[in-house]
């Protein structure tokens, strides 16, 4: 149980595997299975994959590592603990604004994440309406053929009625448990259902492992081809890399507010990033096979794992089955992320204005409503709405790319940037060394990481994929 040093008494987790299995469950989500496999594939694979791998160690470890420990020394909403950090490090209280960019970011990750959340729903009605109409032994789609599987997500992301209602329905979902608190909600839903997650996706990824083409898919996704390193792919792999760890929007902030003080962070954080890889390789691994023996396109976007994935369970012995209790975790795993986003501006409505609970989550489900309408539609009737056509980086995309583009481009990596500066070169440093649980030279390395690396790294990085042109 976390009490608080300061400040009110907060809600606390259960136990340590609590904590743990919840922070799991909020960055393992549609970042891993639905974004990490489309980006790879639009960035062009190995290069993009390598990358990722060595960002999250380098870069995201220490800013994960630094965001549970301001949250566990403020014990509070994330700018809040910004502050007190900050003021006991006799620093401007201002670096309270880093986490409130975040809980900015956060809502508006919420905006389109949730329009995500409402395809998964629509897929697991599909499916659950195949095992009504053929039984339960089947295949999935019976006799329908490759073009009517392949015709289905480009009808339902064109159809403006039916994705916003199951945006919505997704939100309402995630209101629920939000309402219900950290620990009546959030972590019956993580404890139970992402280890159950995970066995499935190894099954799911071995059978097809089987299936042929999986000497292609490691060759595309592990080969290292210099010439694709360009700034954009690697400010892609970055911008992946915190919006698959929850990072750079002072979530992780928000949640490690709730350890207990014996826990220890470094160790924690660790694994947090090697589960969350994993799940993204294993994603990976998953869908490719299905890619190419399919003769798809790797770059096909945001409906990759849509379109690909319903292939594999038409072949698959009791494949409508299987397919069902896949998009059933997939729509779980989705939730204990959402929940994590809509928790970060509830719980700043909460310890700022003083909003209780229900109202604080229902103002932000609301506001978030909004953009999903907006969101949703952007596949639809408003295709051909840019809202910001004028900057480069936005040319050509709609609400829901701009939105998407916006968070892992721009704020995360930012948001990010400031976190590392704020711990490596502002925050007390004997406040820092008692948090971070790590001693010698493994704790000298991070300063390192957290001084020199992530802020250069990141700020180049920025620069390089903002402004492609400048460096030609
Ligand atoms: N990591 C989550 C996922 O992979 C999405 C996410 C991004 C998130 N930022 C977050 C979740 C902040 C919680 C808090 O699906």
């Amino acid at each position: 149980m976390a009490l608080s040093s300061s400040g009110p008494a907060r809600e606390g987790w259960s136990s340590r595997t609590a904590f743990l299995l919840a922070a799991i469950g909020s960055a393992v989500g549609l970042g891993n299975l639905w974004r990490f496999p489309a980006e790879a594939g639009t960035n062009g694979g190995g290069a993009f994959v390598l990358f990722y791998i060595g960002c999250v160690v380098l870069i995201g470890l220490p800013i994960l590592l630094s965001e549970t420990l301001i949250g566990r020394h403020g014990q509070a909403a994330a700018p809040e603990s910004f502050r007190r950090v900050a003021e006991q490090s006799q620093a401007s209280p201002k670096w309270e604004w880093v986490a409130a960019f975040g809980v900015l970011s956060a809502f508006l990750i919420l905006g389109f994440y949730c329009v995500v959340g409402g395809w998964v729903l629509y897929y697991i009605g599909l499916f659950a309406s195949d095992i009504v109409q053929s039984g339960l032994g089947g295949g999935a789609f019976a006799g329908v053929s490759t073009e009517s599987i392949e015709a289905l997500f480009p009808a339902l992301i064109g159809d403006g009625q039916l994705t916003v209602a199951l945006g919505i329905a997704f939100l309402a979902i995630t209101l629920f448990f939000v309402i219900r608190g950290v620990s009546g909600g959030i972590e019956i839903a993580a404890t139970w259902l992402m280890p159950a997650f995970f066995v499935l996706l190894v099954g799911i990824t071995v059978y097809g492992a089987f299936g042929g083409a999986f000497s292609e898919t490691l060759a595309y996704l592990f080969t290292f081809e210099p010439e694709k390193l360009t700034g954009e792919v690697m400010l892609a792999a970055v911008g992946q890399a915190f919006f698959s760890l929850s990072l750079g929007v002072a979530g992780m902030v928000t949640y490690g507010a709730y350890v207990g003080r014996n826990v220890n962070l470094a160790g924690t954080s660790a694994i947090i990033a090697a589960a969350d890889t994993s799940v993204a390789l294993l994603a990976g691994l998953c869908i490719f096979p299905i890619v190419f023996a399919a003769g798809l396109a790797a770059g096909a976007g945001p409906g990759l794992m849509f379109v690909t994935l319903p292939h594999a369970f038409q072949d698959m012995p009791v494949g409508a089955l299987i397919g069902f209790a896949f998009f059933i975790m997939v729509g779980f795993a989705a939730l204990t992320s959402s929940v994590a986003l809509m928790e970060v501006p509830t719980a700043w409505l909460m310890d700022n204005f003083r909003l209780t609970r229900m109202s604080a989550s229902l103002s932000v489900a609301v506001g978030a409503g909004v953009l999903c309408v907006f969101s949703a539609l952007s596949t639809g009737s408003l295709v051909d709405w840019h809202p910001l056509e004028a900057i480069p980086l936005f040319a050509g995309q709609g609400f829901f790319d701009v939105l998407d583009t916006f968070t892992a481009k721009l704020t995360m990596p930012i948001g990010a940037l400031l976190t590392s500066i704020f711990i490596g070169w502002i925050a007390e440093r004997r406040l820092v060394d008692s948090e971070n649980g790590i001693s010698g030279w493994l704790h000298q390395f991070y300063l390192l990481l957290v001084r020199w690396l992530c802020p250069l790294a990141l700020a180049g990085i920025l620069l390089l994929g903002i402004f492609p042109g400048w460096f030609e």
